[in-house]
């Protein structure tokens, strides 16, 4: 089968298309045929080696397909069953090799592009939103890169719960999609002082949550936005990492709450991923949320798809096609 393996760390070039053997399903493990592959910024992050993988490796966190083989001792999922999964490496490639207690069962008028479009960004932003700060109905939440892949999802969860929804983006176009996913308003943090318009449109009063997948270039004016005892929820770093921190600025900032979440550990338990997923994919069944995919590209092109995320030029959901 075909796949797209690491070798090396480095550039999108370090990704290369490769012909090896087709994976069997062990005991407790099946085999998902991959119809759609998400493409994510943890995979720009495993490429680069800023999160080290033993090399060589198949990338990929996150697709969607049916089952085409299962290992002994498995009952469910079964032979043929449209299933979605992610936060398991090796879906940049034709077929995957995935334990059976992480996938889920895509419901009817799902398709597998916006299953795999919707796991791990969905559930990102379903835990964001729902678990790390539960947000309540008035309150006012900062979304960063809201035209981002889990920005556009974070935005629409988040109006969902009745929040009020700012977000920043360094684009017009961008700034019609943030609005159109439900952003209350939108800055253009690349032209605006983010800092400045949030006090601005919150009449000082300040944000209950910052969702912060930005990083280097947004983390400590951040701290200023929130309101007393606001929460900053440091999730990402597609501008970098953020530098070492002294705590006690949470105090003179006003008691602070710090967190630096990771989806595993919110769909850590069979219950909990089967929860979350039921509900992210329920309400796009029912077309509550919208997934917007921006890009479909050949699997063979992984490189590109890499080239337009680390160049902020996606828009949503990028998929590879095996
Ligand atoms: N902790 C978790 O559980 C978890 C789960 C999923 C994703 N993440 C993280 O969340 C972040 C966003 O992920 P995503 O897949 O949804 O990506 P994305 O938002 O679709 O793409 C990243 C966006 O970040 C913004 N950005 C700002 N400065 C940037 C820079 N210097 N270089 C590149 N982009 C920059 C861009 O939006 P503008 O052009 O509008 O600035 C860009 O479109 C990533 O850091 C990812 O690792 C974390």
């Amino acid at each position: 089968m075909k796949a797209i393996r690491v070798h090396g760390p480095g550039g999108p070039e370090a990704l290369r298309y490769e012909e090896i053997e087709q994976p069997v399903p062990g005991p407790g493990q099946v085999l998902v045929k991959v119809e759609a592959a998400g493409v994510n910024f943890i995979d720009v992050y495993q490429r680069s080696g800023h999160y080290k993988v033993p090399v060589p490796f198949t990338l990929g966190q996150e697709a969607a397909g049916a089952v085409a083989a299962v290992g002994p001792g498995v009952a469910e999922p079964k032979l043929g069953e449209r299933v979605a999964y992610t936060t398991v490496l090796g879906a940049y490639a034709e077929y995957a090799v995935v334990p059976a207690d992480r996938v889920v069962q895509l419901p009817d008028g799902v398709s597998a592009k916006q299953g795999a479009a919707a796991m791990l960004q969905g559930l990102t932003a379903h835990y964001l939103a729902t678990t790390t700060y539960a947000l309540k109905a008035g309150e006012a939440c900062l979304v960063h890169a809201a035209a981002g892949g889990v920005g556009l999802l974070l935005c629409q969860i988040a109006k969902l719960r009745g929040a009020r929804v700012l977000g920043t983006v360094s684009t017009r176009e961008k700034a019609a999609l943030a609005r159109g996913a439900g952003a209350d308003e939108v800055i253009l943090y690349t032209e605006q002082d983010f800092e400045t318009e949030v006090k601005r449109l919150t009449n000082g009063a300040g944000l209950q949550v910052i969702y912060d997948s930005v990083g280097k270039t947004t983390f400590e004016r951040g701290l200023s936005c929130l309101a007393l005892r606001g929460m900053m929820v440091l999730y990402g770093q597609s501008s970098g990492p953020v530098g070492p921190f002294d705590p006690q600025v949470l105090n003179q900032k006003g008691s602070l709450f710090l967190t630096r979440p990771t989806i595993a550990h919110y769909i850590a338990t069979r219950a909990e991923l089967i929860a979350r997923a039921g509900e992210v994919l329920g309400w796009i069944q029912r077309g509550m949320l919208k997934v917007r995919i921006d890009r479909e590209l050949p699997l063979a092109q992984a490189a590109e798809a890499h080239r337009l995320l680390e160049a902020r030029q996606s828009m949503g959901k990028v998929l590879l096609i095996p």
